[in-house]
């Protein structure tokens, strides 16, 4: 399938870069967290409080199953935590063109200081919660990716840009 799918961690610019590109490429966008959110009626905070994070990641994997059964080209933007899974993996290359945006521990708590929509992300230390996240996840967002693009530093029009490059 040619959609572009594009993974990373909270605040790594997916659903910001990922409107602009569906824009751009004149492609429907649709963002996993917000058809989940669809799907249950719920808010993701509200489905991590009352369902518990395995019940979510159930969730995030019956809508990579469901996104396969799409016909036409979409631009899709992934939960950070999506393909930490080892099973989502390959359901998510089989999409499409897998995009990584790599940014920097510090980029992401930069970005998401303050931000209560993040249930992982509500704790003590948040910049130590992200370096560990991060970390942990690395070899899982890498091994999932077609494409890696360090974005940190990027204006959204360059991020674009070489995502275009990189896929033709
Ligand atoms: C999560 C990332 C969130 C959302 C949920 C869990 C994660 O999506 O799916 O809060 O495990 O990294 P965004 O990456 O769009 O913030």
């Amino acid at each position: 399938m040619n959609n572009i799918i594009l993974t990373g961690f909270m605040g790594s610019g997916k659903t910001s870069t990922g409107i602009r590109l569906s824009r751009r490429l004149q492609c429907p966008f649709v963002d996993t967290d917000r058809l989940i959110e669809q799907e249950t009626g719920k808010k993701i905070p509200r489905i991590f409080a009352e369902e518990g994070e395995a019940y979510f990641r159930d969730l995030e994997t019956k809508t990579l199953k469901k996104l396969a059964e799409g016909r036409e080209r979409r631009i899709i933007s992934t939960g950070g935590g999506l393909p930490v899974r080892p099973q989502n993996r390959p359901l998510l290359r089989a999409l499409g063109t897998v995009v990584y945006l790599c940014v920097q521990p510090g980029t992401v708590y930069e970005r998401l200081r303050g931000d209560t929509g993040r249930p992982l992300l509500q704790c003590e230390d948040p910049a130590a919660r992200i370096r560990e996240m991060m970390a942990a996840r690395e070899d899982a967002y890498r091994e999932a990716a077609h494409v890696i693009i360090q974005a940190d530093g990027m204006t959204f029009e360059e991020i674009i840009k070489e995502i275009e490059e990189r896929i033709r």
